[in-house]
Parts: C-alpha cells; sequence; structure tokens
C-alpha cells in the first residue's frame, strides 16, 4: 500500500514582529539578524490564539484541498512543544474543533523534527491498512516561550501551524519513505529547562530563574545542524536510489538560512531547487516544514511527478527526513 498527501493546508497569526520592531526591545540590529539568519520578520500569536487555533486551521484547510471529511479521518497526529496545555493533548482539542469524531488523537514530541517524525507515524499506520486517512499537523506558539529580554533566541523563533492529509493509495504519487534519528547526547544543547517534572512551573525556582524560556548553544546546535541534515538526506537518496541531482525541491527545516545554504552545498543540491520562507516567518519548530511545503504546494512551485526532499533537525538532538513522488 502506497502513502499520498492528499491535501496541504497551513495557518499562520496576523500579527508580524519585524527587525525593526526588535530593535525597540533588545539590543539588536535587523543586519545583524539578516546577516546571521536570514530573518526579516516573524508572526506572533495574539491574545486569544492559541496553538490549537492555528492547528485547527491548518487541519481545515488541508482537509478541504484533500476534500476529505473531518469524520474520515482516522487519526489525529500534532507534533508540538508549546501545546496548549501540558495535558490533554493539544490533538484532543484540535480533533473537538475540527469536529473529526472518529479519530484517534495524540501529540508527538520531536521538537522542530517533530512533523516529520509524525509523517513517519502515519505512514506506517497508513502501510500496514490499520488506517486509511490520517492529518498530520505541526504547530508551534513559541513567542510564549522566548525571552523577550534575551537578543541570542528572541529574534529567531516564531508561530504557526501546517498540516497535511495523508491517504492509503495504489497511486505512484507516493511518499516513498521517512528515516528518523535522535542523538539523546545533546539534549541539553536546545531545550526548555522549566515547566516539566525536573523544574515544575509550580516552583517559584523556574520562574526567578526564567527556566521556562528556550535554552540554547547556538554555535553548537549549528554545527550539529549542518552535519544531521546532510546524514538524513542522504539516507534518504541512498534508500530510493536517488542522486541530490534527481531533487526537484529540497524543503528543509527553515532555522537558520546559513545553516540551510550549507546543507544544500554539502549534498550538492543547487540553490534554485532551495524552497524557503524563513525570512517571513523566522523558525516555527516543527510547524516549518508543512508551512512551506503548503506554500510551495499552492504556489504551484512543485511539479507532479518531481521529487522532494524534506529535511529536518532539532532539540533532542531529533533529526530526519521524507522523500515524496509527488
Ligand atoms: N543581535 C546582535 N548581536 C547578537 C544577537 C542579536 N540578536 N545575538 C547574539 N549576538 C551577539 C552575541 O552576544 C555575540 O557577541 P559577543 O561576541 O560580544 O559575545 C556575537 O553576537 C556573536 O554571537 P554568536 O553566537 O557567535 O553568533 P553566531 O554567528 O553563532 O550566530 C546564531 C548566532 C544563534 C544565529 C547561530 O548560532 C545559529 O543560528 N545557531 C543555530 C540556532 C538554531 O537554528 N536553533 C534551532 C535549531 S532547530
Amino acid at each position: 500500500m502506497n502513502v499520498r498527501i492528499a491535501g496541504t493546508g497551513s495557518a499562520l497569526p496576523g500579527k508580524i514582529l519585524t527587525n525593526a520592531e526588535l530593535e525597540k526591545l533588545v539590543d539588536t540590529s535587523d543586519e545583524w539578524i539578516t546577516t546571521r539568519t536570514g530573518i526579516k520578520e516573524r508572526r506572533i500569536a495574539a491574545e486569544g490564539e492559541y496553538t490549537s487555533t492555528f492547528a485547527a486551521e491548518a487541519g481545515r484547510k488541508a482537509l478541504e484541498m484533500a476534500g476529505v471529511k473531518p469524520e474520515e479521518i482516522d487519526f489525529i497526529i500534532l507534533s508540538t512543544v508549546t501545546p496548549d496545555f501540558p495535558f490533554p493533548s493539544t490533538a484532543c482539542i484540535v480533533q473537538d474543533m475540527l469536529g473529526a469524531v472518529n479519530a484517534t488523537a495524540f501529540d508527538l514530541s520531536a521538537a522542530c523534527s517533530g512533523f516529520i517524525f509524525g509523517l513517519s507515524v502515519a505512514e506506517k499506520y497508513l502501510r500496514s491498512g490499520s488506517a486509511q486517512k490520517i492529518l498530520v499537523i505541526g504547530s508551534e506558539t513559541l513567542t510564549r516561550i522566548v525571552d523577550w529580554n534575551d537578543r541570542n533566541t528572541c529574534v529567531l523563533f516564531g508561530d504557526g501551524a501546517g498540516a497535511v492529509v495523508l491517504e492509503a493509495s495504489d497511486g505512484d504519487h507516493s511518499l516513498l519513505s521517512t528515516h528518523t534519528f535522535s542523538n539523546g547526547s545533546y539534549w541539553n544543547l536546545l531545550y526548555q529547562p522549566g515547566s516539566g517534572s525536573r523544574n515544575p512551573a509550580t516552583n517559584s525556582r523556574t520562574i526567578d530563574e526564567k527556566l521556562l524560556y528556550v535554552t540554547m548553544e547556538g554555535n553548537e546546535v549549528f554545527k550539529h545542524a549542518v552535519r544531521a541534515m546532510e546524514e538524513a538526506s542522504v539516507k534518504a537518496l541512498e534508500s530510493n536510489g536517488l542522486l541530490p541531482s534527481d531533487i526537484a525541491l529540497l524543503i528543509p527545516h527553515q532555522a537558520n538560512r546559513r545553516i540551510i545554504d550549507a546543507t544544500a552545498k554539502r549534498l550538492g543540491v543547487a540553490p534554485d531547487r532551495l524552497f524557503t520562507n524563513l525570512h517571513c516567518y523566522g523558525n516555527t519548530s516543527s510547524a516549518s516544514i508543512p508551512i512551506a511545503l503548503d506554500e510551495a504546494n499552492r504556489q504551484g512551485v512543485i511539479k507532479p511527478d518531481s521529487k522532494l526532499l524534506l529535511v529536518a533537525f532539532g532539540g533532542g538532538f531529533a533529526y530526519g527526513s521524507a522523500l515524496i513522488n509527488w
């Protein structure tokens, strides 16, 4: 049984925060942010907007494109590091918002690689015949867990969601492979120290020591990201007997323009085969790939029967790739 992407969708907050506006918040400059990251602006969730808000909207659009009714969905797999609540899962809230009454819904945690991990889990359900239609969503409100006084991190992140409807299919237009990897020996290079069982949000120390914010060793993460994204991409190409020149479009996790360019260069994928939108949205963690995929799809950038490589890296470390024959 093959697995095809039947529809894509994305949703972003309306509120834009530009680099010029950030200059008023912290000691930074548009020039520094642009040259070091490629980011020009990001979207920020407004009061009353949550991870579920964007997830449901992206999911609705993906269902609409696929021509699939919410009650036909067997599973909702939602990746996020910024759920509405620690429990229940944001996927259950989205199930309720969409009216996907026949779905089993759960969240999946693999940081910025969560969407690829979600695709991989969904692929197994579909190939085994355990499900016919699955909604995979990546949704984040990272701006709720960044320290707006820390210029090292607050310039990098943004909010939003992307989604795909995957369905079992006999056709050739399919998800060819997914590969997932973890290296837990670096878990403390990129993480949120507080709000879990080690440093509960109920402990005043968690607030006093600013443990609720994203903590990152930027330089180290950068080096590992390039190597890991190359490894995951090579695995995808080799397992499908493909060369970098066979890839019509590379959609990498949108963390940093320099990480993306270095990865593409090491792989030998030409710059005109890269899809990026991080200048508009910053790093939206697990939402970045499905947002980019939806934009590329709706803009007609993806041609039928072309090969698409998705590759992600993030906290954990967790990383992975997916190869699609569109
Ligand atoms: N504005 C101005 N200066 C800044 C700044 C900002 N927003 N953020 C950091 N700086 C300063 C630092 O304080 C440092 O100053 P110092 O030399 O006086 O100490 C200087 O810029 C250089 O910092 P450094 O961390 O070496 O910069 P860098 O070139 O490594 O770029 C990142 C920093 C964060 C952009 C880069 O390391 C990166 O992108 N890492 C990966 C992060 C990421 O993508 N994480 C998510 C992965 S999923």
